[in-house]
């Protein structure tokens, strides 16, 4: 990947009238003054402009020692009735609020309005009553890519139980883990997803994950009408189930810390954490980063790439966009199928004004030549995003030139499923751009480079980055587990939220995320904990150890890189090999696929039984010359034999 960035390469805003109607230089320089100098006042202005069933007199009320954070604390609203129910009653019942890109091009879309969107999470949430659901209840939400996944969480939200949504493409033993651990009784599938033609055998994965965990009922839609086990008296179709509910159902009053969500997620140890949102903080910060980091103006075409099995998806297809009125795409399939130039055309189709997406799928598709783009009508595009990873400036350009015709503002989003939405990005009209860097700290932000040791970091510098001050839109802990939210985000640095990442502040002020300095490795956008990949593996009968690193990968960002050393006996072959990447994808899911499996004798490791990961990420880099001091290994001969053993060359 090329990655030569300059912090004095600038891009400059348009400086047509097309962007920037909600905030401009100046504005943004005074809302910014003001967020941080009378945050109270600053979020109170913003928390207005949604509906609540009681307006909160307390605005910020957190702790970082002890963590405690609250916002709105005595605020009472519902979100689906911000996202939903608000915009039917003000007279925009017409208004188009998802548009459905179905998987094939030939195949049927659906255009549902703000209305329909009413009566369909009405029904959903009357039909979850029914199965027995209530406040405060757990529902799992494993979904392909198509509306009734919007209204299970809308509809979970209306009626005040907590989703957790399961990406569809993990595995049965990652939705049996996720259902245990927050003890969810009731599951939402379809019978099958769609991905490029590929059938994605949901309910088929729902019914392994029961043989290991129990729940009260799961919910089935039926979208491609595939063969599928249904288990009397524990499966419900939707369309049987859901006939003759009542056509109401009030939005639940929820206090402002109830809990929305829970998103499960990777970290450096340990299995993925349920990190926990709450109802008001996370409500104003979706609608607010949505307003102006997307600088959205009403009746424009919204299109958000990810799926609703992320966090992005949860903020910026679904809360983010409903609660402000937008018009949301939303895309069953991949950016691949049946052409390259998949995007490109549903954009041309639908009159997409903004799209936003990751790094890796731009890579992808720049690879495939500019011709795809070029086919395309895209001028109605107004602005265009980047989310997930550090976006390398090659890509960037290529973005901007190509798809944004060298004119469309292009943002770079640095956030994190802990953040609930956008907390580092140049706004489209108030700041130029510099290809690779994410920018500037949006509203009441406050980012903090330190060092190893802790001490700040004052003007152009590199560190790791921290946040000193809470926003509405942060994680409240980890469900189940405060103690553990404490040790992964406010313990390497007392007093302040850890945020995994490397970055630097240049002189002008802009950051630079240089990716995780945890052993967290982002693969096509998607967060892997190295430590997750290598429990998967020694679970196989013939490892006796593993160490998982990443390596810089042209598309993917990241690749996954696995040592394994083998049980006495067994022996590496190449058919071992396959059979352990199968493992480990029928373990976690194909985004945990190993790129590279080196099987080695040994592994490197200090006289005290430490794995000296230095040196593993070195060799999996294929840059060998400059390995450090190996002097502290307990066998130093270990290193040459991987370094003959190398796979990335
Ligand atoms: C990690 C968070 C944000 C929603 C999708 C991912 C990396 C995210 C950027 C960006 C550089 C980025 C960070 C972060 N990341 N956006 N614009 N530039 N890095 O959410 O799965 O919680 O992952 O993604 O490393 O810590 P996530």
């Amino acid at each position: 990947m090329s990655n030569t960035a300059h912090d004095d390469e600038w891009v400059r805003k348009p400086a047509s009238a097309s962007v920037g109607t909600n905030c401009t230089a100046a504005q943004y320089d005074s809302m910014y003054a003001e967020s941080l100098a009378d945050p109270d006042r600053f979020w109170a202005a913003q928390a207005d402009r949604l509906d609540w069933i009681k307006r909160p007199t307390k605005i910020a009320g957190w702790n970082y020692d002890p963590v405690d954070i609250r916002w709105f604390e005595d605020g009472k609203l519902n979100i689906c009735h911000n996202a939903v129910d608000r915009h039917v009653a003000a007279g925009h019942g017409d208004r188009v609020a998802l548009i459905f890109e179905p998987d094939s091009p030939d195949a049927e879309g659906r255009h549902i309005t703000y209305a329909q969107l009413q009566t369909e999470v009405i029904r959903m949430a009357n039909t979850l009553k029914k199965l027995g659901a209530k406040k405060g209840d757990r529902v799992t939400i494993y979904m392909p890519m198509i509306p009734e996944g919007v209204f299970a969480m809308l509809a979970c939200a209306r009626i005040g139980a907590i989703h957790s949504v399961i990406f569809g493409g993990f595995s049965p033993d990652a939705i049996a883990g996720r259902v245990e651990d927050c003890e969810s009784d009731w599951i939402v599938t379809a019978d099958q997803g769609l991905r490029g033609s590929k059938i994605v055998p949901l309910k088929a994965n729902v019914d392994e994950a029961l043989e290991k965990v129990s729940v009260k009922a799961v919910l089935v839609v039926r979208h491609t009408g595939g063969e599928i086990a249904m288990r009397e008296g524990r499966d419900h179709w939707y369309h049987e189930v859901s006939q003759g509910v009542d056509d109401e159902c009030p939005c639940e009053p929820m206090d402002a810390e109830d809990p929305l969500f829970i998103l499960y997620t990777s970290g450096s140890t340990g299995s993925p954490k349920g990190v926990l949102h709450t109802t008001g903080g996370y409500a104003v910060w979706t609608e607010t980063t949505f307003r102006y980091v997307f600088d959205y103006r009403p009746g424009e075409v919204f299109w958000c790439t990810a799926d609703i099995g992320w966090v992005t998806g949860h903020s910026y297809i679904v809360y983010g966009p409903l609660q402000n009125g937008a018009t949301a795409l939303m895309f069953e399939g991949v950016p691949n199928y049946p052409d390259h130039d998949r995007f490109w055309a549903a954009c041309e189709k639908h009159k997409v004004n903004i799209f936003y997406t990751a790094p890796t799928a731009i890579r992808a598709l720049m690879r495939e030549g500019e011709a795809h783009v070029a086919k395309h009508d895209l001028s109605s595009l107004r602005l265009i995003g980047s989310v997930g990873e550090p976006i390398n400036p090659e890509a960037w350009r290529w973005y901007h030139e190509h798809v944004g015709a060298g004119a469309v503002p292009v943002i770079d989003t640095w956030w994190q499923t802990e953040t609930g939405g956008v907390m580092i990005t140049t706004l489209p009209g108030a700041h130029d751009m510099k290809p690779g860097s994410a920018g500037l700290p949006f509203f009441g932000i406050c980012p903090q480079l330190v060092d190893n040791d802790g001490d700040v970091l004052e003007g152009a510098a590199a560190g790791n980055l921290c946040i000193t001050r809470s926003w509405p839109g942060q994680a409240r802990t980890v469900y189940g587990d405060h103690d553990r939210f404490i040790q992964t985000y406010f313990s390497t640095y007392a007093g302040k939220y850890f945020t995994g990442d490397g970055c630097r502040r240049d002189a002008d002020g802009y950051y630079w995320i240089t990716g995780r300095v945890d052993d967290v490795i982002n693969v096509s956008g998607h967060r892997m904990g190295t430590a997750e990949v290598e429990s998967a593996l020694v679970l196989h009968a013939y490892v006796s150890e593993a160490a998982v690193v990443g390596y810089p990968h042209d598309i993917k960002g990241q690749g996954i890189y696995c040592y394994v050393t083998l049980k006495v006996g067994e022996e590496p072959s190449e058919e071992l090999a396959g059979e352990l990447r199968q493992w480990v994808r029928k373990e976690i899911g194909p985004i945990a696929t190993p790129d590279h499996l080196h099987f080695t004798p040994a592994l490197p490791k200090t006289r005290s039984g430490k794995i000296m990961r230095r040196i593993l990420r070195k060799i999996a880099e294929n840059d060998f010359g400059s390995l450090g001091d190996t002097s502290t290994l307990a066998d130093p001969s270990v290193v040459e034999t991987l370094i003959e053993g190398r796979q990335n060359r």
